[in-house]
């Protein structure tokens, strides 16, 4: 079986892109699942519950997520109730949100969990302690298993990816916005460094680039606003044998389009 992970999805323009384009991209690939990083869909900070039931509409089963999540108060109450959004589950606080998820199809599932690393990253607890805390819990739920590490270093994701090969079906790293070209397969673990951004790529990792500048230049704070060019999404789809957890393959996408309508596809 096949599942299409979408890293970070970052505002109206990422949003609009993924409801215009993944029916076709769960075609082309076969995907069974479809999984994707929410931490930036509402103006790139955080989410509100409208923004996310049109991702959910246009076919994305479950959500990963990141130190971004609980930007907006207004979506607190509902990360209460809506099970299909994973909160990093090492943070230290009492946090809004699912600690894992299981997406079930035709008698499939597959489990999918957050953790946010602890380098150059917020407060955040061991990733190595709590995942072998929660793996026994869903490990007896199913083998097929996706970790979305959340994290600024290279180093901490690749060495979780060690940690966990032959244990889980997926580590997929995400909050960078800058996908990685270094997709491998590790003793049955498909694994990628940062899945990249689905989102406006004419940016600074999906922020208007002027705002940036004029920020980083001067010192003085600014109002961030989200690009409105340079569309491209970006993932990965993982081909994995249902019965075992093992991946087989791990293929990168990095789409570019025209506008974020997806009206012309450049490459
Ligand atoms: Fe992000
Ligand atoms: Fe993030």
């Amino acid at each position: 079986m096949n599942f299409l992970f979408l890293g970070d999805i970052f505002g109206k323009p990422g949003r609009n892109l993924v409801r215009n384009q993944l029916s076709k991209l769960l075609k082309e690939f076969n995907a069974q699942f479809c999984v994707a990083n929410i931490e930036n869909i509402a103006q790139g900070r955080g989410l509100t519950e409208k923004t996310a039931r049109v991702l959910f509409e246009a076919g994305i089963d479950a959500f990963t997520s990141g130190n971004h999540l609980w930007d907006r108060r207004e979506s607190l109450e509902y990360l209460q109730s809506e099970k299909r959004i994973t909160k990093p589950l090492n943070s230290p606080t009492p946090a809004y949100g699912a600690e894992f998820y299981v997406i079930e199809k035709s008698g499939v599932k597959l489990a999918i969990l957050t953790l946010c690393g602890q380098t150059f990253m917020g407060p955040a607890n061991s990733i190595f302690a709590t995942f072998d805390t929660i793996y026994p819990k869903i490990k007896a739920i199913t083998s097929n298993i996706l970790v979305d590490i959340h994290a600024e270093a290279t180093a901490e994701k690749r060495a979780f990816a060690y940690y966990t090969a032959g244990k889980v079906t997926a580590v997929i790293g995400t909050h960078t916005h800058i996908q990685t070209a270094d997709e491998e397969v590790l003793d049955g673990t498909a694994y990628i460094t940062d899945a990249g951004m689905t989102g406006p790529h004419d940016s600074v990792i999906g922020v208007k680039k002027n705002i940036i500048l004029e920020k980083m230049t001067s010192g003085m704070p600014k109002r961030y606003e989200v690009a409105d060019s340079g569309m491209q999404i970006n993932g990965v789809v993982v081909t994995f044998d249902e019965n075992t957890g093992k991946a087989q393959k791990i293929q990168r996408i990095k789409r570019e389009y025209d506008d974020e309508l997806g009206k012309k596809i450049t490459c």
